[in-house]
């Protein structure tokens, strides 16, 4: 069990773990593996963890969750109740009127998949929907109102996870949920912080100021929010399945504020969605299994790809300046391809084997040089300057081994900030996902071409990871919100954990970040020495040290051999993580 400390302590305890980062080594000798599949290896005696573990973003959210637990739910349910949950008590991170992906292990017969319940443009949607007239992008446009939310999946991924994988009803594990949108819940400095950010967006939506702000300002501190409208709307959810959402009442009032807002959508939009389960992205290196998400997310492709580089450079770097440039380098070259080749599966065409194949990731770093950076070459565009911790993850592990990785979106902190009236349902601002022009920077500096082009019914690229990583004596359940950079605290977390390094330290230490464009090393205070900074530099890389901590991760590590569980939630956040 981890408790959270306040933010000077954070900076604390992360600067404090500094020197873990890298000493630990990266794992250069892993040969990675791609394959895609569904199941894990089942032989052998299946082992069960001698308790159940959540880590969630909120302590409500892992009460929850908990609750269900003791009721006799199983993994899948407390799913089930964390997502709901969470869209509630943090309402800027993820919600009902958002997506995500929900990476499920189920323990009796070792079935993998990932639940995809990605936001998908609406069918009235088209490549230059953020264009002005003379053709140039208009970033606001994609991140505020009606028009920048693509049709919510996260309901429906509710429903599948409900129906598929677990045992209670709905109206039971979104119960704890609407008891805290009804009843209400205080508010957290987050809260405020993110709200006072957003606040023009959420003042451009009368619903929306009505349920987030007191009088169009930032509530105060202490106030309890409770959200009536969205409670009804979990209700006819819990009552009435998919249709409770995607049809009747809610959809209606979902259509009619969108468009009564110069929105897009149509009842069509809502009653064609549908959450599809997809192969997981899998690896095997250093004796573990990774299973992480498939597109429309890049986390798993992106993770392999780097992993595969690692293991291809030679000789293996020796000193920590150097390990730190093979990781750059690496990062820098897969957050290329992600650009080039990732979008919708449902799509386009990707060439995901050969992407994630051995020999792809030697010939991508055949021009690394162990003494210099590699300029990224495209030209760079306007770079937006983005926050780290809104989006949000759990991870869960039943008695019965059952496991789950979430990590769910309304984009944006408080999404588009727009609430269509009657519903309580905060919409996104996912459509900015998408490249709205080649080679135009969105709200994360990422870039793209074709591939993540806008088209109707299409999902937008991710880089949400829900991840697994399986050796024979441990499993580690893992991720974190974070925009871009999901991708890389991520690999650091499954280095951190092959490596052996204990599960507090990885994910309390401090994080690096490369994606391409812009092209600069990003690192949170304390990740590289004053030598390392220099020396870095002096190599060709442009540093720049991040203002903020960086992620939110929560993880769960099960000890095989002896039954123990471990959870942790990131010093980072005001999460909980709880073993039971
Ligand atoms: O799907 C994605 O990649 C983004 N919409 C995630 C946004 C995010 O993590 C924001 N939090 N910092």
């Amino acid at each position: 069990m981890s408790t959270s400390p306040g933010r000077a302590d954070v900076a604390r305890s992360v600067a404090g773990r500094r020197r873990a980062l890298w000493l630990g080594g990266l794992g250069f000798a892993a040969l990675l593996l791609a394959s895609a599949g569904v199941r894990a290896a089942c032989d052998g005696p299946q082992v069960r963890p001698a308790q159940a573990a959540i880590a969630s973003a909120h302590p409500l959210a892992t009460e929850a969750g908990l609750k269900i637990l003791d009721a006799g739910g199983n993994a899948f349910d407390a799913a089930v109740a964390v997502t709901a949950a969470l869209a509630v008590v943090e309402p800027y991170g993820s919600g009902f009127g958002g997506g995500g992906f929900w990476l499920l292990h189920r323990a009796h017969d070792c079935h993998e998949t990932m639940l995809d319940g990605r936001e998908r443009a609406p069918l009235a949607a088209h490549r230059d929907l953020f264009l002005d007239d003379a053709g140039q992008f208009v970033p606001e446009s994609a991140l505020v109102g009606p028009l920048s939310a693509g049709i919510p999946g996260t309901p429906a991924g509710l429903v599948q996870l409900a129906e598929g994988y677990g045992r209670l009803p709905l109206a039971q594990t979104l119960a704890p949920a609407v008891g805290l949108a009804r009843d209400g819940f205080d508010i957290g400095d987050g809260y405020r912080r993110v709200a006072a950010w957003r606040l023009s967006a959420l003042r451009a939506s009368p619903a929306g100021a009505a349920q987030f702000l007191v009088d169009d300002e930032v509530p105060p501190r202490g106030h309890r929010l409770r959200q009536p409208d969205l409670a009804d709307t979990l209700e006819r959810l819990a009552s009435g399945g998919h249709a409770g959402f995607y049809a009747g009442e809610t959809a209606e009032r979902l259509v009619s504020g969108v468009r009564a807002a110069g929105g897009i959508w149509t009842l069509e939009d809502l009653a064609e969605y549908r959450a599809v389960e997809r192969e997981p992205i899998v690896a095997q290196f250093r004796g573990w299994r990774l299973v992480s998400a498939a597109p429309p997310s890049s986390g798993g492709v992106l993770l392999v790809q780097i992993l595969n580089m690692l293991s291809a450079i030679e000789p293996q770097p020796e000193s920590d300046t150097q390990r730190v440039h093979a990781l750059t380098e690496t990062m820098r070259r897969a957050y290329r391809d992600r650009a080039r080749y990732l979008g919708d599966p449902d799509h386009v065409e990707m060439p995901i084997e050969r992407l994630t194949h051995p020999h792809y990731a030697a010939g991508l770093i055949r021009d690394f040089d162990p003494t210099r950076a590699t300029p990224s070459t495209t030209p760079e565009t306007d770079v937006p300057a983005s926050e780290g911790r809104d989006t949000t993850h759990f991870s869960i592990l039943d008695r019965e081994g059952n496991r789950v990785a979430a990590t769910l979106s309304i984009n944006y902190p408080f999404g588009s900030g727009f609430v269509p009236p009657g519903t309580g349902v905060l919409l996104n601002d996912e459509m900015d996902d998408f490249s709205a022009q080649p080679g135009v920077a969105n709200a994360y500096g990422l870039v793209g071409g074709e591939a993540n082009a806008i088209a109707p019914g299409k999902r937008m690229l991710s880089s949400m990871s829900p991840t697994f990583l399986e050796s024979s004596e441990t499993v580690a359940i893992l991720g974190t919100p974070g925009g871009s950079r999901i991708i890389t605290m991520v690999l650091q977390g499954v280095l951190g954990a092959v490596d052996g390094v204990p599960l507090e330290d990885w994910i309390a230490r401090p994080r690096i970040h490369h994606q391409y464009l812009p092209d600069r090393l990003e690192f949170e205070s304390g990740a590289l020495s004053p030598a390392e900074q220099r020396d870095l530099t002096a190599m060709g890389h442009r540093l720049e040290l991040l203002i903020r901590p960086i992620g939110d991760m929560q993880a769960i590590l099960w000890d095989r051999a002896n039954g123990q569980v471990k959870a942790a939630s990131d010093p980072r956040g005001a999460g909980h993580a709880e073993v039971r």
